[in-house]
């Protein structure tokens, strides 16, 4: 089964093709530095973007692969959550493909094909516990399978990724700000007691990470030298050697929190859920050298095995939109050309047709 993945739910242009679970091509567009101007993903340039790169990618991605659309079998596509305008570029680019060539059309839960995505590299292992933690979003799923998840928690305000990159902001670091951050605290010394560790002081599976976003505004407001003076790295010798310091470790004991948090939620699911029989970590800050070391003690601890994407596949692309489509096709479900998309903070519905008998 060959099955064309597209992505296009942020700032990410992605497509790939995956041939019976095995990548084999693929085409990334990333708009960040279009948008690090602004400071963050400007909605109507991204879709505008996303319109322009698309059929750029898949001429591109179809003939470094040597294919045809007659050789493809599924067209699936992120259908949220995501941006509204960036999903509609994406869905209606896939819907035109599945119609002028008659194939199959599976829309993908963006979420889940992130957790699914390590699959392309090894075996998974279900039930599996899921901790995706994105720009957008910071859950944690019971996974029974590629089709069946359950969400056991979420954040009740800013997402990970979200907080990684207000952090960055605050220091006037340009937008994603979440890898500077890691990249800057790990030459920084952490201080344990800097922040508190946010919302652990209770029962559930849920995060909150706005409490530590005042924080971090709080200490930055009391050391104002901390923050760049023009949005930009800081440059060797432009500032004296204490304030980098100092900036390193407030980044240090930012992640150290953050880290922290994650880990003792993720925790107390695997305490409920004694069943699973992996630990999945994904999303964009599953990039995070704090969280891959934290996650790796805890699947230590629960003697499961840890999985976790390779870097290119922890950031939005298309593979494991592609993946996603073949998992979904090979079950037997697709989806009829009135797919919608569906845009952040809405669920996204497994409303898929059954082939199967
Ligand atoms: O999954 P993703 O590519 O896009 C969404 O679906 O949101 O995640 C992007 C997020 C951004 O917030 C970015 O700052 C964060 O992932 N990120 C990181 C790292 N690399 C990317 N956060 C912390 N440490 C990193 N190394
Ligand atoms: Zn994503």
């Amino acid at each position: 089964m060959l099955c064309l993945g597209i992505e296009s739910s942020c700032d990410e242009t992605g497509l790939a093709l995956v041939r019976d679970g095995e990548l084999i091509g693929e085409q990334l567009s990333s708009q960040i530095d279009i948008h690090a101007v602004f400071g963050g993903v400007v909605p109507e340039i991204a879709s505008r973007e996303h319109l322009r790169m698309l059929p750029v990618l898949f001429d591109e991605l179809l003939r470094s692969c040597d294919v045809t659309m007659k050789d493809v079998d599924v067209v699936s596509v992120a259908r949220g959550p995501g941006l509204q305008g960036c999903l509609l570029m994406g869905l209606n680019f896939a819907k035109g493909l599945a119609l002028a060539s008659g194939t199959r059309l599976v829309g993908v839960n963006h979420l889940w094909a992130h957790l699914t995505a390590p699959g392309l590299e090894q075996k998974l292992e279900f039930p599996s516990l899921g901790l995706l933690v994105s720009g957008g979003h910071t859950h944690i799923y019971l996974i029974e399978s590629p089709t069946e998840f359950t969400l056991l928690g979420r954040t009740l305000d800013d997402a990970a990724g979200e907080a990684f990159d207000k952090t960055a902001k605050s220091l006037n670091l340009p937008y994603p700000g979440g890898k500077l951050v890691d990249e800057f605290g790990s030459r920084g010394t952490v201080d344990k007691k800097m922040f508190p560790t946010p919302y652990v002081n209770n029962d559930n599976l849920d995060f909150s990470f706005s409490g530590l976003k005042t924080a971090v505004a709080t200490y930055v407001n009391q050391h104002p030298e901390l923050r760049l003076s023009n949005m930009g790295l800081p440059e060797e010798g432009s500032e004296p050697a204490d304030i980098t310091t100092m900036r390193n470790n407030m980044l240090a004991s930012f992640n150290y929190v953050v880290g922290k948090a994650l880990a003792i939620k993720v925790e107390r699911a695997l305490e409920r859920n004694r069943n699973v029989r992996s630990l999945i970590v994904a999303g964009g800050v599953a990039a995070n050298s704090v969280v891959r070391s934290v996650m790796a003690d805890v699947a230590r601890r629960f003697k499961l095995p840890l999985v976790l994407p390779s870097m290119h596949l922890c950031t939005d692309n298309g593979a494991m939109i592609a993946y996603s489509g073949y998992l979904i096709a090979s079950a037997g479900y697709r989806h009829e050309l009135d797919l919608d998309a569906i845009p952040r903070g809405r669920v996204v519905p497994a409303d898929w047709v059954c082939d199967c008998r």
